[in-house]
């Protein structure tokens, strides 16, 4: 799916169907990184016009994704709670390289932007499937449309600063980083990645 290269374990959906609760409030916060992730790559582009064009509507988007989840966990009397370790985030986001050209270092920074939303549309798809819950099933659905929108409009953007050979290339190199970490990573019912 949208270029991944492993499947996520199908233990995932089984262990988090049974934590809604801690599955809603890690992706509230993936909605929230996601819109902050936007908002620091326009504070750091600012001269570039069609970072800033493409990336604020997309800010509203994940903002709205944010709220959206939040009335889902209000409408099950759950709280929000604190933010939880991404250590999904933080091994893809090592694969920016520093330094270097300022186009390419945005665009590794767009494509790791790229790969969440991919990875995030999966999860979304296979709880949109697999959930018993009638209203989160539609919820995800939806959810899971929007961000393989995202994912295609960050991989554009990159091919807008870099040539799309080496764009594909550098997506293909982070698409294979992604499944040692998937690989590498525990299986955990409570968090979205
Ligand atoms: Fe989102
Ligand atoms: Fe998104």
């Amino acid at each position: 799916m949208l270029g991944l290269k492993l499947p996520t374990d199908p233990r995932w959906v089984n262990i988090a169907q049974m934590n809604i609760e801690d599955i809603l409030v890690d992706h509230a916060y993936c909605e929230q990184k996601a819109a902050s992730s936007c908002i620091s790559i326009i504070v750091k582009y600012p001269e570039k016009k069609k970072v800033v064009e493409t990336l604020s509507p997309i800010v509203t988007e994940e903002w709205g994704h944010f709220r959206m989840v939040i009335r889902e966990l209000e409408k099950r009397g759950y709280k929000l709670g604190n933010q939880r370790m991404d250590e999904y985030v933080i091994r893809l986001q090592k694969l920016e390289r520093k330094g270097g050209a300022r186009e390419r270092q945005l665009m590794d920074r767009l494509l790791i932007n790229a790969i969440i939303e991919a990875r995030s549309c999966e999860r979304f798809r296979i709880l949109s499937e697999n959930i018993n819950d009638e209203d989160l099933k539609k919820f995800y659905h939806e959810l899971m449309i929007s961000e393989a929108g995202h994912y295609r409009t960050f991989v554009d953007l990159a091919k807008e600063y870099m040539a799309a050979d080496v764009v594909k290339k550098r997506l293909d190199e982070m698409l294979a980083e992604e499944a040692e970490i998937i690989r590498t990573l525990a299986v955990r019912g409570d968090r979205m990645h």
